[in-house]
């Protein structure tokens, strides 16, 4: 048998919907299946899978094809790894494999690598159970009472104190240790001699979702630094790519429609010996959207523990928008002051922290409860917040739920919406503004104080809010205050073509730029600025104001023409408009 029989043989045996439905949730639906594809972020499905063409499509992105390519896309491999991992689910004999050169070495050295780990967690695994030397590992383990079904189900492991003893093992199984180092498990010196990377810590193995070993975890026993240190890039392991335990733990996520999200080691394990079995860790990373698209096929619900503190408030933040985006609904899970998940459920026991998981709230309002109690007073407290959420703001890809979250956002901090939306358009158009607080705090002081009507967007909101002051302004020069140009081209349209006071359907075709439009939308779609009873006062003050800027102009005007009866006559004016302003 060759290789394109061998293809065809796999191809008759596998089928798609197995293969794909095990990662991706599929849905019948008429004579396809459907569900959100696992290669681009999307919230509504069009990766479409088609059981007698055994192909599948994604209408979002455009990626597609056989079994194969969804094998060698989702788990990245190469196309004669993926025959070989499917040859091998199907108990279908193959070729020695290999097509291109190039490619065929990168397949081999993999699955080297793969024997390697596979070898070197045998090693640690049996020091740590049979062997005199691997006492200090088993009391460790027993310490932090991690019993020994779990540690044979984990393959945990520990390496002892010495620098050859993994050198020692790979010589004695025939493996160079140049493959060690490649495989981040050995590390070479100045000399081209070769040392143990893990010495006298207890060993997690990292698994794939084919059960196979990508990386390695260690833990000192003591107290000693790094408390951790992983498996450095190789080919089988990316940082920030896997989740630990989501081998073990796909089908329960799947079943139960839910995951949960811990930082460590200790913790999965801890939560799995306690029967909560649907919990995956980071590994030292920040949550990345890699992750998140790993267990988007098996849940559309996460619960994230972060600690109430600011890195937990900013790292609830940042992960934000990445659920959002791939259209997962995440919570998250507070636990009391100073413990970790492992702590707590071997202090408090399981029922208490399924109790303590109804309790978990939308990743969004955690943040906005931490940053609150956290707020500075005032001002720059505000301005703060602000400048956290705005690239988050930035960040959400639809538009409706943008302004869901600007809206509660601004509820929450008592920030004026229609702020929230300008400063935002400002941070998206002008680079160095990011940088800069300083003039976002002035913009922001002026726009907060309630007794200012100056502003450009006040002036916008007061007419699209209550479009029958439009007339109001039809022949005053309301120009002389407005300095955005975009307001201005919205303004223009509201005096010109809706000056009657009636509603303001149908004013979007007047307006000629992009920026106008969504400007309008924006002001039509956040609160108003005036309660209905100040209308009437807003309206007098607007007309002041711009009263008040004539006269000035008019007084620099007769002063430069040296006309000193004009000059009196308005500055008596001007003293009448300042005296009227004060009784108000
Ligand atoms: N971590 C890491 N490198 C470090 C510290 C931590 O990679 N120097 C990762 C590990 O995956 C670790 C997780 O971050 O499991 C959480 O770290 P930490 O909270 O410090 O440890 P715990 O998991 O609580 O570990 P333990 O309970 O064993 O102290
Ligand atoms: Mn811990």
């Amino acid at each position: 048998m060759d290789l394109s029989d061998a293809k065809e043989e796999v191809k008759k045996a596998a089928d798609i919907i197995e293969i794909i439905g095990q990662h991706v949730q599929l849905k019948k639906r008429g004579q396809n299946y459907v569900g959100l594809c696992p290669f681009h972020s999307e919230r509504s499905p069009s990766f479409t899978v088609n059981q007698d063409k055994q192909i599948y499509h994604c209408f979002g992105c455009g990626r597609g094809g056989d079994v194969f390519t969804f094998w060698m896309d989702y788990h990245n491999l190469s196309f004669s790894q993926s025959l070989k991992d499917l040859a091998g689910r199907y108990n279908i004999d193959l070729p020695r494999y290999g097509n291109l050169p190039a490619e065929r070495e990168k397949a081999e050295l993999k699955e080297l690598l793969f024997k390697t780990n596979r070898l070197a967690a045998e090693y640690f695994h049996n020091i740590l159970v049979k062997s005199a030397d691997g006492k200090p590992g088993r009391d460790y383990f027993s310490r932090r009472h991690i019993s020994g079904e779990t540690i044979s189900k984990f393959k945990l492991g520990y390496a002892v104190k010495r620098w050859d003893g993994l050198i020692n093992y790979l010589r004695s199984k025939n493996v160079s240790l140049g493959t060690g180092a490649k495989a981040g498990l050995l590390m070479a010196k100045k000399d081209g001699d070769y040392y143990d990377h893990f010495r006298d810590r207890i060993i997690f193995p990292i698994f794939d979702l084919n059960h196979q070993i990508i990386g390695f975890g260690g833990r000192v026993l003591g107290d000693s630094l790094p408390k951790y240190i992983n498996t450095p890039e190789t080919p089988l392991y990316h940082k920030g790519e896997s989740l630990y335990g989501l081998d073990s733990a796909f089908k329960d996520i799947r079943e139960r429609g839910l995951a949960i999200i811990v930082e460590g080691y200790m913790d999965t394990l801890v939560l799995r010996q306690h029967g909560i079995s649907n919990v995956v860790a980071i590994l030292g990373t920040a949550l990345t959207s890699d992750q998140i698209r790993r267990l988007k096929g098996y849940t559309k619900e996460v619960v994230v523990l972060f600690d109430p503190d600011d890195a937990g408030r900013l790292a609830a933040l940042r992960s934000f928008p990445l659920f959002l985006n791939e259209g997962i609904s995440a919570k998250v899970l507070v636990l009391p002051q100073g413990e970790d998940p492992d702590s707590f459920v071997n202090r408090y026991g399981s029922d208490e922290f399924q109790e303590l998981l109804e309790g978990a709230i939308p990743i969004f309002d955690f943040y906005l409860d931490q940053a609150l109690a956290h707020m500075d007073a005032g001002v720059d407290g505000q301005i703060r917040v602000l400048r956290e959420v705005l690239p988050i703001f930035k960040d959400l890809e639809s538009g409706a739920t943008r302004f869901l979250y600007v809206q509660r956002f601004s509820e929450k901090t008592g920030i004026n919406e229609a702020i929230v939306w300008q400063e935002l358009r400002h941070w998206e158009n002008n680079r160095s503004e990011r940088r800069d607080s300083s003039r976002l705090k002035g913009r922001f002081l002026l726009d907060q104080d309630p007794r200012r009507y100056g502003s450009d967007l006040q002036f916008l909101n007061l007419l699209v809010h209550y479009p029958e002051t439009i007339d109001a302004f039809k022949d005053k020069e309301w120009a002389l205050f407005v300095s955005d140009p975009e307001i201005i081209e919205i303004i223009r349209v509201l005096i010109e073509q809706f000056p009657l006071g009636g509603g303001l359907d149908g004013i979007e075709e007047f307006l000629d730029s992009p920026g106008a439009r969504e400007q309008l939308r924006v002001v039509s779609m956040s609160k108003s600025f005036y309660a209905k009873e100040l209308v009437n006062q807003a309206v007098s003050e607007f007309a002041k104001k711009i009263a008040k800027i004539k006269i000035s102009q008019s007084i620099s005007h007769a002063k430069a023409e040296g006309d000193m009866e004009m000059l009196n006559r308005l500055l008596r004016a001007k003293q009448d408009l300042d005296l009227v302003n004060k009784s108000n």
